[in-house]
C-alpha cells in the first residue's frame, strides 16, 4: 500500500506489517474455522441499499408537458441585445434541452419567428394593457400566440408600473422596437428614452385590484392562464402561479422569493401548480425550491448570460450545467426522483435543528 490509508480496510494492513504476528492474530482472529468472522463481513455485501441513486430521473411535467428537468426559461425582454439571433436562439436551446421557454411579450423576435424556429412546447407571457381603448392590441397578441401554438399564457402582475432601475437611467438606455407590436401601436416604448418612458401608458396600474380581468383574458383565449409575480396568497381561479418578484427588478424591498415560497405553497394547498423564480444560480438552489414546494423553477438572468456569452450554445450549456448540478445534488441527498425531494431535505435559518 502506497501513501496514507484512505479507508479503514487499509488501516488493517498497517498493523499486519507493524505488529509481531502473535499480537496481530490476537486482535484479528476469530473462533475455529473463522467462518462467522468472514461471514460477519461478507453478509453485508449481499444487502443493497434501497435508495438506488445510480440512476437519477430529473424529468417532470408542467401543465401536462414533459420536460427533462424542472428548469424552465423565464420570460425576459430584448434578447437581441444579448445576441443577434435573440429569442430564436434561446428557444432553440430550450428545445434542445427538452424544456420550455416562456416568450416575453416584450421580445425582440416576433411570436411567429420564435414559433417557427423549432418544434417545441412554448408558453407566452403578457402584461395587462392600460387603456381599455387599446385592449384590442392585447387580445391580438394573445390570440396570435394561441394561433402559433403556444400552450399557456403567463400573466405578469407585478408590474403596475416599471421599477426604477437607476443604472438604466444613468446609461441613458433607449428601448428597442418591440417586434410584437409592429404595425399595431405607435405609443409603445419604441425608441423612447427609458426615463421618459411612462410605464403607465403601457401597463395597467389598477390591475392588482382587478382580478376580474382574468375573466376577460379567459374569454379571449382557450389557453390555461397562470399568474406570474405572486408573493402572497391569491384566490383568483387560475391554472397556476409563479412565485416571483421579477428578478428584483420592480419593487425594491419586496421579500426575496425563496423566503415566501413555502407560505404561498401552503395557501395554494395543491390546487394548482406553483412555479418559482428569483435567484436560482445552482443545482442546489433548484433542490431547495423544490423541497419548499415548487413544482419547477424558471431561470431569468442565467439564460440571458448564456445567450450573451455564447448564443444558443451558451443557453444550452447553462441549462445543462444546472441540470447536472441538480442531478448530483439529488444523488448526494438520496433522491433518485423529484418525488423523493421533501421538506425534510432542507432547514431554513429560522428553524431549529430537528
Ligand atoms: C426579466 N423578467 C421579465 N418578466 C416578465 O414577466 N416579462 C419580461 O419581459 C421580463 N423581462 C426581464 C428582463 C430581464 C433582463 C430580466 C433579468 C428579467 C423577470 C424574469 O421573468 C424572472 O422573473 C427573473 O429574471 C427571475 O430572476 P433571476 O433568475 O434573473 O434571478
Amino acid at each position: 500500500m502506497e501513501g496514507a490509508p484512505v479507508n479503514v480496510n487499509e488501516f488493517q494492513e498497517l498493523p499486519r506489517k507493524a505488529l509481531p504476528k502473535m499480537y496481530y492474530d490476537y486482535y484479528s482472529g476469530g473462533a475455529e474455522d473463522e467462518y462467522t468472522l468472514k461471514q460477519n463481513v461478507e453478509a453485508f455485501q449481499g444487502i443493497t441499499i434501497l435508495v438506488d441513486v445510480s440512476r437519477i430521473n430529473l424529468s417532470t411535467t408542467v401543465l401536462g408537458y414533459k420536460i427533462s428537468a424542472p428548469i424552465l426559461v423565464a420570460p425576459s425582454a430584448k434578447h437581441k441585445w444579448a445576441h443577434p439571433e435573440g429569442e430564436v436562439a434561446t428557444a432553440r436551446a430550450a428545445a434542445a434541452c427538452d424544456t420550455i421557454m416562456i416568450l416575453s411579450y416584450r421580445s425582440t423576435c416576433t411570436i411567429e419567428e420564435v414559433a417557427s424556429s423549432c418544434n417545441a412546447v412554448r408558453f407566452f407571457q403578457c402584461y395587462v394593457q392600460n387603456t381599455r381603448g387599446e385592449i384590442y392590441i392585447y387580445a391580438n397578441i394573445v390570440q396570435r400566440a394561441e394561433r402559433c401554438g403556444y400552450k399557456a399564457i403567463f400573466l405578469t402582475i407585478d408590474s403596475p408600473r416599471l421599477g426604477r432601475k437607476e443604472k438604466d437611467i444613468k446609461n441613458k438606455m433607449v428601448n428597442p422596437q418591440l417586434k410584437n407590436f409592429e404595425g399595431l401601436i405607435s405609443t409603445q416604448d419604441d425608441g423612447s428614452n427609458i426615463e421618459a418612458f411612462d410605464a403607465n401608458t403601457a401597463f395597467d396600474p389598477l390591475f392588482l385590484g382587478r382580478y376580474r380581468d382574468i375573466g376577460w383574458l379567459r374569454s379571449i383565449t382557450n389557453l390555461p392562464v397562470l399568474l406570474k409575480g405572486v408573493l402572497t396568497a391569491v384566490e383568483v381561479g387560475v391554472d397556476g402561479i409563479v412565485v416571483s418578484n421579477h428578478g428584483a427588478r420592480q419593487l425594491d424591498y419586496a421579500p426575496p422569493t425563496i423566503s415566501v415560497l413555502e407560505e404561498v405553497v401552503g395557501a395554494v394547498k395543491g390546487k394548482v401548480p406553483v412555479l418559482f423564480d428569483g435567484g436560482i444560480r445552482r443545482g442546489t438552489d433548484v433542490l431547495k425550491a423544490l423541497a419548499l414546494g415548487a413544482q419547477a423553477v424558471l431561470i431569468g438572468r442565467l439564460a440571458v448570460y448564456g445567450l450573451a456569452a455564447k448564443g444558443e450554445y451558451g443557453v444550452k450549456r447553462v441549462i445543462e450545467m444546472l441540470r447536472d448540478e441538480l442531478e448530483l445534488t439529488m444523488a448526494l441527498s438520496g433522491c433518485p426522483t423529484l418525488n423523493h425531494i421533501s421538506r425534510k431535505h432542507v432547514r431554513t435559518k429560522h428553524e431549529r435543528p430537528r
